[in-house]
């Protein structure tokens, strides 16, 4: 299947050359960043010669010299550039290959080889994408097409693999996670010889861009694969069974990076079906991927799925922390517990999970879904990455020497949005989160304006009207989206299963513990104190302001309590009248974004042009119908009017 390369589809400089010479050593002839130079060259200035070392220099020349530098770290760059000689030195290949890429984004938005310096290292250690690819090609919450790692049950490496990894090495990436956590099927058997040598080739593909390839295993795999009749952490056989199965596919897969493991989690097995603790089972499969510098990344998503709706004590929000706070410190050095960036589900809009700044002595690693599950699918654009920078940004207020989430956390994991889709997300624009995403985890640093300029001048050039609406489209898409769905924090209106679409109390009767409690006098959870008690994970003067109604803020409230609609809310408005102007407002901007999408026909090309109204037609059904369905549930509750005498059906 035809792919594009997205940010990489390297355009023609303006001023030419006739050589570009790479200077570097011997052994960087077949490196990564090498052959990224030689490709984008050709495009970048294709009347040139590219050459390697040369003699011959002159003004129209161009020299690029690339060099290891022992004294910097391995994904650490250094640029040195003017308008003909640019050094690129760095700790490893892999460090080089960032630092070319840098340098590439930066020639190819200014248009010309130009003067400049750069010298970064990754603001984050690890930097992972988590792939929800089943062994039979389907994607969990996929809204881009089929898987392209495993096409007719087999694991392929082939053109689109290969300009997946430079995608990813190009914003940083530096772990892939290629199969969903819930392990279905066929993907019980990844650890089996049947995968040895796919396994073996994808791992070495990965590796040239400096990426490490995790799978998720089936942890009753001493029972599927094997035949023990337990999976049991602490029992010998089933040690042994992982220690020589470890042994094998660590020797075959050089690249292997370990494990990402959902367990005792919405039906997944794992250690508390034979009494063990979470703990337990994490560290046994540590100490088998150790020898050869594994890890394990753990899951917190924890929670009991088969709650009855009328059990009012019971809050899903609080499991995720109950059920690991007690293990803090038993983890080996080598798990990474793996938290979402909420207590929840990847709601647009939750508090930050619990767990970040209360585990000391845990290595943690937070957990964000570029896929849009509750957020619009990828029919609706929902740039996330501001959000995402919020949460990194936030104070835990946890008493440490700097106690934002994005010190505390070792790394960051994403919920892939990508598939066989020709743009490889399904919308052109949702491409946009998963370039956000590797970049602010490289360069925390930079903001989300520039980050929507880049992106949007490196996919389509430098038209003004073009990056001004794109930027805007993007920039406000997020709360866009919020204001229509869900205000004031409550989450889950959508339709079960599916999670597209509004259905208020789609969720209420249910068992999935996601309830708003909405009747005719109130709305919202309490879980403050004297509620479900969850404010009180949190820090002290975090807990005092999420679980004070007077303090909370307003986008969280009904997150935390249970109020009456005519409750006023900081900004002056009462609930109700928050809830029908937000939703009033927000399809009103979803309006403003189609129109500034058609406003670019004939100055992006047909085929984005196109998919891109598809798209914003059916966000604008969707839209309208959140709105209207949402004022119209509320209204009909509270009979409560709008005080602006809009239409309320
Ligand atoms: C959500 C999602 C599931 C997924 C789960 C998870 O609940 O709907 O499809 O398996 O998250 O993160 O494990």
């Amino acid at each position: 299947m035809e792919f594009s390369k997205l940010w990489l589809d390297y355009r023609k400089l303006a001023d030419n050359r006739s050589r570009v010479i790479i200077s570097c050593d011997k052994t960087l002839k077949d490196s990564a960043a090498f052959e990224e130079l030689k490709i984008a060259m050709a495009s970048m200035v294709p009347d040139a010669i590219v050459l390697w070392k040369s003699e011959v220099f002159d003004d129209d020349s161009c020299l690029i010299v690339l060099t290891i530098r022992p004294e910097l770290s391995e994904e650490e760059y250094d640029i040195a550039a003017s308008a003909n000689i640019t050094e690129i030195c760095a700790g490893s290949e892999t460090g080089l290959l960032y630092g070319v890429f840098a340098f590439l984004r930066k020639i190819a938005l200014a248009g010309r080889f130009i003067s400049f310096t750069a010298h970064k290292k990754p603001s984050q250690p690890i930097r992972m994408l988590n792939h929800w690819d089943e062994a039979d090609g389907d994607i969990e919450r996929g809204y881009s097409g089929k898987s392209f790692f495993f096409v007719n049950e087999e694991l392929e490496v082939n053109e689109r693999t290969v300009m997946y990894a430079r995608l990813m090495a190009s914003i940083g990436i530096n772990g892939v996670v290629i199969n969903n956590v819930n392990v279905r099927r066929k993907a019980k058997l990844l650890l089996s010889i049947e995968f040895a040598e796919s396994l073996t080739n994808l791992g070495e593909l990965f590796a040239r861009y400096g990426i490490k390839l995790f799978i998720c295993p089936d942890f009753a795999a001493p029972k599927t694969i094997c035949g023990l009749d337990t999976a049991d952490p602490l029992d010998e056989n089933v040690i042994e069974w992982w220690n020589t199965t470890c042994a094998l596919i660590f020797s075959k897969i050089k690249n292997l990076g370990g494990f990402l493991v959902k367990a005792d989690s919405e039906g997944e097995p794992g250690p508390m079906a034979y009494g063990r603790t979470h703990a337990d089972g994490a560290n046994m499969l540590a100490r088998a991927v150790k020898p050869y510098g594994g890890i394990v990344i753990w899951r917190c998503f924890v929670y009991n799925c088969t709650q009855d709706w009328r059990d009012k004590k019971t809050d899903r929000a609080c499991a995720s922390y109950d059920n690991f706070i007690g293990l803090d410190g038993q983890f080996d050095d080598n798990v990474y517990l793996q938290a979402k960036n909420g207590p929840v589900d990847f709601q647009i809009r939750e508090p930050v999970h619990p767990l970040f700044g209360a585990m000391k002595n845990t290595n943690l690693i937070i957990e964000f879904q570029l896929a849009q599950e509750y957020t619009g699918q990828q029919k609706h654009v929902c740039w996330l990455i501001p959000m995402f920078k919020e949460i990194m940004e936030h104070h835990t207020r946890h008493d440490l020497p700097d106690d934002r989430v994005s010190r505390i956390v070792c790394g960051v994991a994403a919920v892939a949005n990508t598939g066989d889709s020709y743009c490889w997300t399904g919308s052109e624009l949702a491409a946009a989160n998963l370039y956000g995403y590797g970049r602010l985890l490289f360069d925390e640093d930079v903001s989300c304006t520039e980050l929507a300029e880049e992106w949007t001048r490196l996919m389509f050039g430098d038209d003004e009207k073009v990056t001004s609406a794109v930027k805007e489209i993007l920039l406000d898409s997020k709360q866009a989206y919020e204001d229509y769905t869900v205000p004031l924090g409550i989450g889950w209106m959508c339709h079960p299963n599916d999670h597209y679409g509004p259905s208020p109390w789609g969720y209420e009767f249910d068992r999935w513990g996601t309830y708003n409690r909405a009747d005719r006098d109130a709305v919202g959870v309490d879980r403050s104190a004297s509620g479900s008690g969850y404010s009180e994970q949190y820090a002290p003067a975090l807990a005092d302001v999420y679980g004070d109604i007077t303090k909370c803020p307003d986008e969280l409230l009904l997150f935390f309590h249970r109020v009456p609609y005519t409750h006023r809310l900081h900004s002056g408005k009462t609930v109700i009248q928050h809830i029908y102007d937000t939703h009033f407002e927000g399809y009103a901007k979803a309006e403003h974004f189609a129109e500034l999408w058609h406003g670019l026909e004939g100055k992006i090309d047909d085929r984005t042009f196109k998919n891109g109204c598809e798209r914003f037609a059916e966000q604008l059904r969707c839209a309208k119908e959140w709105r209207d369905i949402i004022n119209c549930f509320f209204h009909r509750l509270s009979g409560i009017d709008d005080e602006n005498g809009r239409e309320i059906y």
